[in-house]
């Protein structure tokens, strides 16, 4: 495979490159900047080909983990992580009673910031994210909301620029539901220059706040974002078709109506045959063969969703590093605490 844009801009960085955002969180892909989500992209390249550069980059530092909803990829994921950057993990399962019912949030996050170095949060409610974030003085990551899941999209374009090398030349369709994944791509890819098209079924499309957001960066970027109810016209001439399940973690009582209204939208061998030719398959994982994808195209060599996976190790590294590694400038929060 030929060296990608990234990964040149990777290898001629400094041994132990790093950056600072200026943000202090990472609850929205809007936290970062399209210059920040770049310099954060070259970061990854750099920590994936020279990991034992970083092993001791968050040596003494501690995250806790608070999760509402399931997971496999993201909880070993950011365990794994922080252990290869030297530092330590907790894990509490939250799936029993949601963040803030035992009491109230802003304690919560004033206890853990006396203890640990950053929070990890999976949850219902975007607000809790939020409010942690605004509550607490050490960073918080979304480790995906009903509203976004930031780290997700940022490993699916870092995996998109090792497949496809410059992002600006590349067209992504997301097909399904107008979910937190389609959130999180649409805003990565407009920040990144990138185009990005959503087919989704009427009445399922994103946000429209969060659409209007994508537009207004895509002005600035160069990139695109357009939504279109008709699955093989959202699709034409990509070079990547990506899909999600079509009820979403807390929507399972939908799940039964949702599969008729989604149907037209699978992503099958006829769907594919209108993308461009050698388009890859994507999906951020769990999947349902049979529902929102056929075994025939995620089980096929175009498939790429075990990079997709992988790669959120390294991304969260990349993030963590950069949130939690450093001296950070004195935000007005850890100012006043
Ligand atoms: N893709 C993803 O976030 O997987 P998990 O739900 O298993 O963490
Ligand atoms: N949209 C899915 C993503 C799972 C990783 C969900 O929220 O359940």
């Amino acid at each position: 495979m030929a060296t990608t844009p990234m990964e040149e801009s990777a290898v001629s960085r400094p041994l132990n490159f790093t950056f600072v955002p200026q943000a202090h969180d990472l609850v929205s892909i809007c936290d970062f900047s399209p210059h920040e989500i770049e310099l954060l992209m070259a970061l990854c390249a750099r920590m994936k080909a020279h990991p034992g550069e970083y092993s001791s980059a968050l040596k003494g530092k501690q995250v806790v983990l608070f999760f509402e909803k399931p997971s496999l990829r993201t909880r070993l994921t950011f365990e794994a992580g922080m252990g290869q950057l030297g530092g330590a993990s907790f894990f509490f399962d939250q799936t029993a009673s949601r963040l803030g019912a035992r009491e109230p949030l802003s304690d919560v996050a004033h206890n853990l910031e006396r203890w640990v170095n950053g929070i990890v949060l999976r949850t219902f409610e975007h607000s809790t994210v939020t409010g942690m974030a605004e509550n607490a003085s050490i960073p918080v990551i979304n480790a995906l909301s009903d509203l976004e899941h930031p780290c997700q999209a940022l490993a699916d374009y870092f995996t998109l620029s090792e497949h496809l090398g410059d992002l600006r030349k590349v067209r992504l369709a997301y097909v399904g539901d107008g979910n937190n994944m389609a959130h999180s791509l649409m805003l990565t890819a407009v920040s990144l220059g990138s185009h990005i098209s959503i087919g989704t079924p009427n009445g399922y499309g994103p946000n429209p706040l969060l659409l209007a957001r994508a537009q207004a960066i895509a002005s600035t970027t160069g990139g695109s974002v357009e939504v279109k109810h008709d699955p093989a016209e959202a699709v034409r001439g990509a070079n990547a078709v990506y899909t999600d399940v079509w009820a979403s973690m807390g929507q399972e009582d939908e799940a039964e109506e949702r599969r008729g209204i989604f149907l037209p939208f699978q992503v099958n061998q006829e769907l594919m045959s209108h993308a461009a030719p050698g388009a890859l398959f994507m999906h951020c994982l769990p999947a349902h063969r049979g529902e929102e994808v056929e075994a025939t195209v995620i089980d096929s060599p175009a498939s790429v969703v075990f990079d997709q996976a992988e790669n959120r190790l390294h991304i969260q590294k990349a993030i963590m590093l950069s949130l939690m590694g450093g001296k950070r400038r004195q935000t007005q929060r850890s100012a006043n605490a």
